[in-house]
Order: C-alpha cells, then structure tokens, then sequence
C-alpha cells in the first residue's frame, strides 16, 4: 500500500511501486485532468507540480513521490493569477494540453524573478499544443507574472 498526498488529501493505493503517478492520478484516484500523450515525458500533457515543481508524472514512478504533495489543476484556487489569466486571455481550444501548460506556468512564475518573453517562449517550448495555443499562452503568462508581482496567488 503507498499513500500519495494529492491536493491536500492523502489517498491509499495499493499499486506496483513502478507505476507512474499518471495511471494512478487517473485510474486510481479519478483525477482525469491530467492527460496522456507520449507517455515519455515529451509532450507535457501529463504534469503536475510535485512539492511546487513541475514534473511529468508519466515519468514519475509512484514510488518516487514519499510524502511529498502532489498538485493537479483541481488543486490551484480558482482566483489563482494563472488560472484568471489563461480565462481572460482565453488561451484553451479544445483543452487537452491545457492543465499540464498552466502547471508548468505556476512553477515558472512562482519565483517572482524578471523574465523576458524570450525566456517565457523558452519554458513553454517542450509542450506540445495540437491547436496551437502557445501564441495565447505567452500573453497569459504575461498577465500571470505582473498580478504575481503585485502580490496575487504564487
Ligand atoms: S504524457 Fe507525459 S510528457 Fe507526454
Ligand atoms: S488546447 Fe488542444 S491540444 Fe492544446
């Protein structure tokens, strides 16, 4: 039996100890918000943050997460500045890569440090988007960055 802390719960799972956090987010613990896409930590779709980084949980053995705490998109409050950005800039389309995009932001921003729109293009560039979201995405991160600044949400 392992117990993994996901959004602030602890749940019990009794799975193989190399089973990647992905299937066990899904299929044990019904968090369905996060995707599969290559299942080899390529395209993004399946990140969430553990302990505040992103990581890709397709990659991720169960085992490798102890007691740290695991967070999908159900976990960020609702007025978090990514979650208002990506609203107001209405940067998804059909959705699919969308959870994994905007935990990758919250990790990126969350330091507060001075980035340019080349370095926010950067840390985006490994997500692979089928509707070509990203030109969405940078201005979102944007907004994210300044209501991050001013003392929003980290
Ligand atoms: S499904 Fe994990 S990175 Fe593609
Ligand atoms: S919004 Fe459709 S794959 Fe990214």
């Amino acid at each position: 039996m392992i117990v993994i802390n996901v959004n602030g719960k602890d749940h019990r799972v009794d799975v193989d100890p190399d089973t990647p956090l992905l299937w066990v987010l899904r299929d044990d613990i019904g968090v369905t918000s996060v995707k599969y896409g290559c299942g080899e930590g390529m395209c993004g779709v399946c990140t969430v943050l553990i302990d505040g980084a992103a990581e890709r949980s397709c990659v991720t053995p169960v085992s490798s997460v102890g007691e740290s705490k695991v967070v999908t998109i159900e976990g960020l409050p609702e007025d978090h500045p990514v979650k208002q950005a990506w609203i107001e800039h209405q940067v998804p389309q059909c959705g699919y890569c969308q959870p994994g995009m905007m935990l990758q932001a919250v990790d990126v921003l969350s330091g507060g440090k001075a980035m340019s729109d080349a370095d926010l293009a950067t840390a985006m560039d490994d997500f692979t988007c089928r509707c070509g979201t990203h030109p969405r995405v940078l201005p979102a991160m944007k907004q994210a960055a300044q209501t991050m600044k001013k003392g929003g949400k980290s």
